[in-house]
């Protein structure tokens, strides 16, 4: 890795790895508040902030969750669970793609900061997969017109990822393709 790579500030980009095993210790109070605020302090278009947060921390849940999660079973051995929803009418314009970027901007911030706290986390994919969908607002009771995008399992780590980029000059263009 280069200098500029190993510099502290960006250690919060590149020393963010997908973080998948968890010790028992639970997250704060703050610490959660922290990585909520972190979350929506994202872009969002016009502002519309369309998403939306579902925290847990019962493991009956955590499991019920993890269990329609094809690689996300996991989630059970986290302490905290948040799933990022959407809400397709709070969205720029009611569409679908901007309530998606705007929650999946949401969603790094508060990776990244998770990072940031000493905390590890994986996101847990459940949009576009509409039984995962299904599943996740059937378990989490999501009112009509709220979609469950992703979860995140989160928690102190029980594994080190070294940091890294997956830079690739051959996906770069300058001026055009
Ligand atoms: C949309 C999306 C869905 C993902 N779903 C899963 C998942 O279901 N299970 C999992 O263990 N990791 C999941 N991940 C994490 C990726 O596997 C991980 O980010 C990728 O392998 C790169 O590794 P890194 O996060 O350590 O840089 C997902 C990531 C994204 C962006």
């Amino acid at each position: 890795m280069s200098n500029i790579e190993k510099s502290t500030a960006l250690d919060c980009i590149f020393g963010r790895r997908s973080i998948r095993t968890f010790t028992n210790q639970p997250v704060q109070e703050e610490t959660l508040t922290m990585l909520l605020k972190a979350a929506m302090a994202a872009p969002s278009a016009v502002a519309k902030d369309p998403w939306r947060f579902v925290v847990i921390r019962e493991q009956k849940v955590l499991s019920d969750l993890g269990s329609g999660l094809p690689n996300g079973a996991f989630i059970v051995r986290a302490p905290l669970g948040i799933v990022v929803c959407g809400d397709r009418n709070a969205a720029h314009g009611g569409l679908e793609g901007y309530m998606v970027q705007d929650c999946s901007a949401a969603l790094e911030n508060m990776l990244i900061s998770a990072h940031i706290l000493g905390l590890g986390s994986c996101w847990l994919g459940v949009y576009p997969r509409e039984e995962r969908q299904k599943h996740v607002a059937g378990v989490l009771r999501l009112p009509a017109g709220v979609e469950a995008l992703a979860a995140v399992a989160i928690g102190y780590p029980a594994e080190k990822r070294s940091p890294r980029t997956r830079y690739n000059d051959s996906f770069v263009h300058y001026e055009a393709w």
